[in-house]
């Protein structure tokens, strides 16, 4: 019988996707190429299933069921004789990508979808040596995969879109916030309003209008305080979107508009100043702690996650969540 979701690479990603799978009620087989990957993902996973269990993200129950339905195999085919949903989150590589899915796409059965985690590969192409690329589609889940509530679902070319709305529907039953995305261009859809923010705020501190640790606090704690309950296409509502309209005609002449990286960026990178990796970057790094600020910033996200659910409860409001 065909029940269990199969999340094939259990690597940072994979072991995230896996948890949630299990901790949502789905028997799960986590795939990887050889036996101790596969147990350091389940290991992993489990301290996913245990964090959300310490922070009341999950009840005791569901987190001793979860750990139960997690299961393992080193062998992909074996995995997807029991697949009714696979989730692939190899490594980055399109002709690795491309190579599973044509081996997955020919051993299922065409009803079972075959979902990617890529984060910048277009599903098009991943599955373009599938014999049935309308059950092929992006699931873009987030790090920290058992944390961030968003998954980009998107859609390829040839994706049906009956198929993307059943797998939307299905990972919000796993808690996850998923948003439908229709066309199958770079950056999905968070990475191209990432990559708008990013762009200004690199111009900013390159035209010396303000510093690296200004912009991140002027963005931390001004509208991102906002953006868990209050998007920016709601907030225009709230404001008028007159105003609206007048702000961007004020404002969209000035900031940035280039079609590719700031020299600022080039200029960082080639200098060998990579950021943590390398000590410096927009930050000293010698001066802190990665890990303390990723501490920090799992526990904010924890928080509201948790603030979040707690509004949904009490308003009627939720429904896009
Ligand atoms: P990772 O390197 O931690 O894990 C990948 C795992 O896949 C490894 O354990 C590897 O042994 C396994 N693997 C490679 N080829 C395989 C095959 N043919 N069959 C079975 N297992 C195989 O990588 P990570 O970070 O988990 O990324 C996985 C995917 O998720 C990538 O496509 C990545 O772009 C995407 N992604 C990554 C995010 C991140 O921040 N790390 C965020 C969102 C998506």
């Amino acid at each position: 019988m065909r029940e269990h979701v199969v999340i094939i690479g259990s690597g940072m990603m994979g072991s995230g996707i896996g948890a949630m799978s299990a901790l949502a009620g789905n028997k799960t087989i986590l795939v990887d190429v050889e036996e101790s990957r596969v147990l350091a993902g389940k290991e992993r996973a489990v301290s996913c299933i245990r964090l959300r269990q310490e922070q009341g993200l999950n009840t005791a129950e569901e987190a001793r069921r979860a750990e139960t339905l997690l299961e393992t195999s080193p062998d992909t085919e074996q995995a997807a004789g029991s697949a009714r949903m696979v989730i692939e989150a190899i490594v980055e590589n399109l002709q690795a990508k491309q190579q599973l899915f044509e081996k997955l796409d020919r051993i299922l059965p065409t009803d079972v979808p075959i979902c990617s985690n890529t984060s910048g590969l277009r599903i098009t192409d991943i599955s373009s040596l599938c014999q049935h690329p309308e059950r092929t589609v992006t699931t873009h889940f987030w790090l920290p995969a058992h944390l961030v509530p968003l998954v980009e679902v998107v859609m390829g070319d040839k994706t049906d879109e009956q198929l993307a709305v059943k797998v939307r529907d299905e990972l919000k039953a796993w808690k996850k916030s998923p948003v439908l995305v229709r066309r199958d261009l770079p950056g999905q859809l968070a990475n191209r309003v990432f990559q708008a923010i990013i762009r200004e705020s690199i111009a900013i501190v390159a035209s010396g209008l303000a510093t690296a640790e200004d912009v991140d606090t002027a963005i931390s704690c001004g509208m991102a305080m906002r953006f868990p309950e209050w998007g920016p296409l709601k907030h225009l509502d709230a404001i008028g979107l007159d105003l609206g309209l007048s702000v961007q005609e004020t404002v969209l002449p000035d900031i940035n508009r280039d079609g590719c990286a700031n020299d600022y960026l080039k200029k960082l990178v080639e200098d060998g100043n990579l950021g943590v990796k390398t000590g410096k970057g927009f930050y000293d790094w010698s001066k802190r702690s990665i890990e303390t600020d990723m501490a920090k910033r799992d526990q904010f996200i924890i928080e509201a996650v948790k603030a979040t659910s707690r509004l949904d409860q009490t308003e009627a409001g939720g429904e896009n969540r």
